[in-house]
């Protein structure tokens, strides 16, 4: 055990020695600040590392990530997460990127009880299950059924979202962030772009409009 926590260490020890030796400024660039374009709302899951599934490198997500990436609107860490993204560092585009075979969804699914914590969370997701109840429950097959919610949770997370004044306000004086909705498959590593962006106003149900 001792082993591993060491190993965490000289793994950070060997990655700096790898940085500087491809840019020996690169710590010193970061250290000026951040200003990434993207905030990244995605599972806590350890097999989706936002940065390495996209490729991108230190400073250019911002990143956010909870069981199932949910957009929980009594959460003041992700709105507090939320506000700083779109109002500090004036992200161009928000994304939620959950991922097929998201054990927060399993949970989700069943009638397990887990703990005094999670099974609250995990209610967030059965009531978007609820929502689209009808279609869910046609799906016979359990993998195609799990894949789906996993979409319609994205989809639900993506409105929610777009239902808080941060985001409809930012739409109103910037005309940003775009807000999009992203599946990440482990079993082959790609994301597919679920195409449901949201960028103003105009496609939400009319009663989470905010006048400004
Ligand atoms: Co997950």
């Amino acid at each position: 055990m001792e082993k591993l926590y060491e190993s965490l260490l000289q793994g950070n020890k060997d990655w700096v020695a790898k940085k500087l030796k491809e840019n020996p400024n690169f710590f010193k660039e970061l250290a000026k600040g951040q200003n990434p374009p993207v905030l990244w709302i995605g599972c806590s899951d350890s097999r989706v590392p936002a940065n390495e599934i996209t490729n991108t490198k230190s400073g250019e997500v911002f990143v956010h990530r909870n069981i199932a990436n949910m957009v929980v609107h009594t959460d003041t860490n992700m709105l507090s997460v939320l506000d700083f993204a779109v109002n500090i560092l004036e992200v161009k585009h928000v994304i939620v990127c959950g991922h097929y075979g998201c054990g927060g969804i399993q949970a989700a699914m069943s009638h397990k009880h887990f703990g005094g914590v999670i099974d609250n969370w995990l209610r967030n997701i059965k009531d978007v299950y609820r929502l689209h109840n009808k279609e869910l429950d046609e799906i016979k097959d359990p993998v195609l059924r799990d894949r789906r919610l996993t979409e319609l949770n994205i989809f639900e997370q993506v409105y929610n979202l777009c239902k808080t004044s941060i985001i409809q306000s930012a739409w109103e004086a910037h005309k940003r962030p775009h807000v999009h909705g992203w599946v990440y498959d482990v079993a082959h590593g790609l994301i597919k772009d679920l195409n449901v962006t949201v960028r103003d106003q105009s496609e939400m149900h009319n009663i989470y409009k905010i006048d400004f």
